[in-house]
């Protein structure tokens, strides 16, 4: 239904040659969008390839939103996916660590607002749907620098939201549990030494342990609810996360 409300729109997702990032972009030009897939590296199986930023630095964002404005001439929606995930206790956790993730989560989102803003305040209904995480809502131990720049995010959203409230703006943070991604499946020798488990247990008793459901996400069930908030059903949403975490946050 929402599909044809897309058409004709563009868009701007990062981190956008993996995961998440890679399902949302095919899922908004399957539904007729035009989308700037926006990545540090490039994408061997994407349908393109991405617009290459490290998005690290702040100067990356101005230039992504300047991509998308001069190839569509216009920019609908705002999806900032891209992530990195660093597992440590937080007296071994590398300061410099600490600062690309809180760089790459929170600082490059708030960039691309900034930057976009003006091209969402002329768009008909601007949407800004961040990839946030349930740890952006409850954490998780080992994981001081990512947790707290999701819950950062969600406080960006939630200002955005008040802020675009009267040009018609929404924003919000969808915080999936765990996704079958690349980025898990990274984790899983980490988790495995810091918990000092065999691999083969961890998935199950780790990273599956928070959930109610035993079950990983698929990235396109996140993409799905990416172009449901993108579009015209999902107007009421702003200011809010969008919590989709096989029941993890119920405890
Ligand atoms: N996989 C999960 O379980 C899960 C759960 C909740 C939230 N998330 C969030 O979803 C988002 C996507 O995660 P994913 O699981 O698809 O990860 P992924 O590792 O599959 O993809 C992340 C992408 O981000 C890109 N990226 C990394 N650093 C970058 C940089 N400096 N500049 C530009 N691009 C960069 C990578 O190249 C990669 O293509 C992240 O924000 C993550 O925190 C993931």
């Amino acid at each position: 239904m929402s599909d044809q409300h897309l058409a004709g729109r563009a868009a701007l997702v990062t981190g956008a040659a993996s995961g998440i990032g890679r399902a949302v972009a095919a899922r908004l030009e399957d539904a007729g969008m035009s989308v700037l897939a926006v990545d540090l590296q490039p994408d061997p199986d994407g349908p393109g390839s991405p617009f290459q930023a490290n998005l690290i630095e702040p100067a990356a964002n101005a230039a992504a939103v300047a991509a998308a404005l001069a190839r569509f001439g216009r920019l609908d929606l705002v999806v900032p996916n891209a992530g990195v995930q660093h597992v440590a206790p937080v007296e071994e956790f590398p300061e410099e660590r600490w600062q690309s993730i809180v760089a790459l989560l929170l600082t490059s989102p708030f960039l691309l607002a900034k930057h976009a803003w003006p091209a969402l305040r002329e768009a008909d209904s601007g949407r800004f749907v961040a990839i946030a995480s349930v740890h952006g809502l409850v954490a998780s131990p080992f994981k001081a620098a990512y947790v707290s720049a999701k819950h950062g995010l969600i406080g960006l959203i939630k200002t955005l939201a008040l802020e675009g409230a009267d040009a018609g703006i929404t924003a919000v943070a969808v915080c999936p549990g765990y996704v079958r991604t690349p980025l898990v499946e990274k984790q899983i020798a980490d988790q495995a030494r810091v918990h000092g488990l065999p691999e083969e247990d961890v998935l199950e008793q780790v990273i599956l342990a928070p959930h109610a459901v035993k079950q990983l996400i698929e990235p396109a069930e996140v993409a799905d609810v990416v172009a449901f908030l993108a579009g015209p059903s999902g107007r009421a949403f702003t200011g809010v996360p969008v919590t989709m975490d096989q029941g993890w946050s119920a405890r």
